[in-house]
This record gives C-alpha cells, sequence and structure tokens, in this order.
C-alpha cells in the first residue's frame, strides 16, 4: 500500500479585460512558455490546462478561461462565467483605455456569478506589458493599492508576458488565495 492519496483540486479560472492587453499571451506564457508579438485576438473564448504540483499531498488542475476582449460587447459571458472560482482582469498599463474598462469588466462579471457560499468570486489585478512606458497614472502603485482595495481586487501585479515577469507568481498568488477562502 503507498501512503495517503493526493489531494486533487480543479479550479475554474476566468481570464478577462479589453481586446489586445495580453491575456492570451499571457496564458501562453504561464502554461507553454511561449510568446509571440503577434496579434491574434481570440474568438469567443480559448482554455488552457495548467497542472501544478502545488505540495507533496496537492494538485491542482487550473483550468484557464480565455475570454475574447470583445466578448464584452457579446452575450455570452454568463454561460462562460459559470462555475467560475476566481478570476484575472488585465489591462495593458500603455493604454488607461483599458484601465477605464476594469470596472466594467468587475460589474458584468459580479453581476452573472457568485460563488456558491453567495461572496463575489476573487479578482486579482493584472497591468500586463510592464516591459514597456506606463500611461499616467498607471506607473503609481499606491494609486493601484487603493483602487484594489475599493473596488474589492485581492490585489494586483505588474506583468510582462513577453519579459516572463510575474507571470507565475501572480497565478501563485491566486492560487493560494482560492485555496485559504474554499
Ligand atoms: P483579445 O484576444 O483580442 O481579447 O486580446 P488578448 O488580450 O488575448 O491579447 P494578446 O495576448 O493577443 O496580445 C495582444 C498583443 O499584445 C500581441 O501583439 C502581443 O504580442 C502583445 N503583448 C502581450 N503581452 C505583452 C507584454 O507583456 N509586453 C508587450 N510589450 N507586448 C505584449
Ligand atoms: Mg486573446
Amino acid at each position: 500500500m503507498s501512503g495517503n492519496p493526493k489531494k486533487e483540486h480543479l479550479f475554474k479560472v476566468l481570464v478577462i479585460g479589453d481586446l489586445g492587453v495580453g491575456k492570451t499571451s499571457f496564458i501562453k506564457r504561464y502554461v507553454h512558455q511561449f510568446f509571440s508579438v503577434h496579434y491574434r485576438a481570440t474568438i469567443g473564448v480559448d482554455f488552457a490546462l495548467k497542472v501544478i504540483n502545488w505540495d507533496e499531498d496537492t494538485l491542482i488542475r487550473l483550468q484557464l478561461w480565455d475570454i475574447a476582449g470583445q466578448e464584452r460587447f457579446g452575450n455570452m459571458t454568463r454561460v462562460y462565467y459559470k462555475e467560475a472560482v476566481a478570476a484575472m482582469i488585465v489591462f495593458d498599463c500603455t493604454r488607461q483605455s483599458t484601465f477605464d474598462a476594469i470596472l466594467t469588466w468587475k460589474n458584468d462579471l459580479d453581476s452573472k456569478v457568485l460563488l456558491p457560499n453567495g461572496e463575489p468570486v476573487p479578482c486579482l489585478l493584472l497591468s500586463n506589458k510592464c516591459d514597456e512606458p506606463k500611461d499616467g497614472n498607471l506607473s503609481n502603485p499606491s494609486f493601484l493599492d487603493s483602487f484594489c482595495k475599493q473596488e474589492g481586487f485581492i490585489g494586483w501585479f505588474d506583468t510582462s508576458a513577453k519579459h516572463n515577469i510575474n507571470v507565475s507568481e501572480s497565478a501563485t498568488f491566486l492560487v493560494k488565495h482560492i485555496l485559504e477562502t474554499t
């Protein structure tokens, strides 16, 4: 007989945010260690699975739902959001307009899905393309700190899918939060 069987978790995590902010690039970097400068807009939704050997006793399957930015104007998000346990909302720190859309995404999320206990789904904010010069306020960490506190995000990270900055760190932060709260 072997020791205790591993605990296994399947977590559905949404990755949302405006067109071209780097959602697909973030996921490709995280799951496939790959980056491309070429932009091909996601149509509808894409999926990726990251298997994490969290510790000796725990295996996590992170099911990442890569939702097209153009879905903000569509009517499918309610279907895509179903049974998600967490979300990453991504903006492009070189384009203020993508930050301005964050709350529209969060309101869409909170109005369409809740955790089984009735709480909103935990959301992590990602300021992607941090390898590039930032737009206005978006270079101010204390501005983002207070924005997160005020709007109910669990935190934020500067990320770069291009240079592989904080990609696995931010995902690990989110998983840790999920494990501690479920
Ligand atoms: P939609 O599928 O339309 O919603 O877009 P998306 O959010 O999936 O964006 P995508 O990952 O396709 O990236 C859009 C463009 O930004 C591509 O040309 C990427 O190469 C570029 N890009 C993504 N991440 C980064 C980054 O961290 N730094 C830089 N400099 N460019 C990035
Ligand atoms: Mg995409």
